[in-house]
């Protein structure tokens, strides 16, 4: 099997609700970047201070800044790992060439209208980072997380208006990468616009696969 992977694709593609799933399933660990730039946010330390006006406006981190923390996060871990939400930039692919070597990417492809009504509907649990949506796998009780009973929280660049601009950044910078690692003979495509199941069941025959 394989078991260094990056999850690549626009917002609200399901990256991160697949990152999870395939996560628990392989005890594999995750490293997402979004989550570490919302930690240190949350910390209120100089470099989430830094990288919030980046994040509120949908547009992408500083390389230097998210290649450090990726850096440290995938450092020691040898036995395999799932990468979410990085690389997105060229400097970025070259960056984690040079740190370890992936087995596999999987570029998660859905339009756009499906993208966006996902994301306005996302709901994320601040504690567990477990993540919901409103219409399509809402939470047991109002808007708590079925695990600890947290309220969840509204990402605040989960609005329609910073949503677009995400794609639109996704789109600029990041979707060269599908040409990148197509041409090395390690890109998966998955159909992310199907239903949850569908979409792990696809992930673990490519990641199964000879
Ligand atoms: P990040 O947190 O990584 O956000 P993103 O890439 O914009 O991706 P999302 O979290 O929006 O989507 P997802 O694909 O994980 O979808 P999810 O599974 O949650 O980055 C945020 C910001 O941080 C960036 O804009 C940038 O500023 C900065 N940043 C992060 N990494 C960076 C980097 N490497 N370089 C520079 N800057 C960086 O699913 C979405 C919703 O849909 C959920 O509600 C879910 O329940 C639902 N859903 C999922 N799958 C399905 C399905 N199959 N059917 C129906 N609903 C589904």
């Amino acid at each position: 099997m394989k078991r260094r992977l990056v999850f690549l694709g626009p917002p609200g593609a399901g990256k991160g609700t697949q990152a999870f799933i395939i996560s628990n399933k392989y005890s594999l660990p995750r490293i997402a970047t979004g989550d570490i730039l919302r930690e240190a946010i949350a910390n209120n330390s100089k470099l989430g201070l830094e990288a919030k006006r980046f994040m509120d406006a949908g547009l992408l981190v500083p390389d230097e800044i998210v290649n450090q923390l990726l850096k440290e996060r995938l450092h020691g871990e040898k036995n395999g790992f799932i990468v979410d939400g990085y690389p997105r930039t060229i400097e970025q692919a070259h960056f984690l060439d040079s740190a370890t070597k992936i087995d596999m990417v999987l570029y998660f492809d859905a339009p756009e209208d499906i993208l966006v009504r996902r994301i306005i509907n996302r709901r994320i649990c601040p504690v567990c980072n477990a993540v919901y949506n409103l219409t399509e796998s809402p939470p047991l009780r109002d808007e708590k997380c079925d695990r600890d009973g947290a309220q969840l929280v509204h990402r605040t660049d989960d609005v329609e208006e910073v949503a677009r601009i995400r794609i639109r950044t996704f789109w600029e910078k990041t979707a060269r990468l599908v040409d990148y690692y197509f041409e090395r003979g390690i890109l998966a495509k998955i159909a992310a616009d199907r239903p949850m199941e569908r979409v792990t069941q696809e992930i673990v025959e490519a990641i199964n696969a000879d």
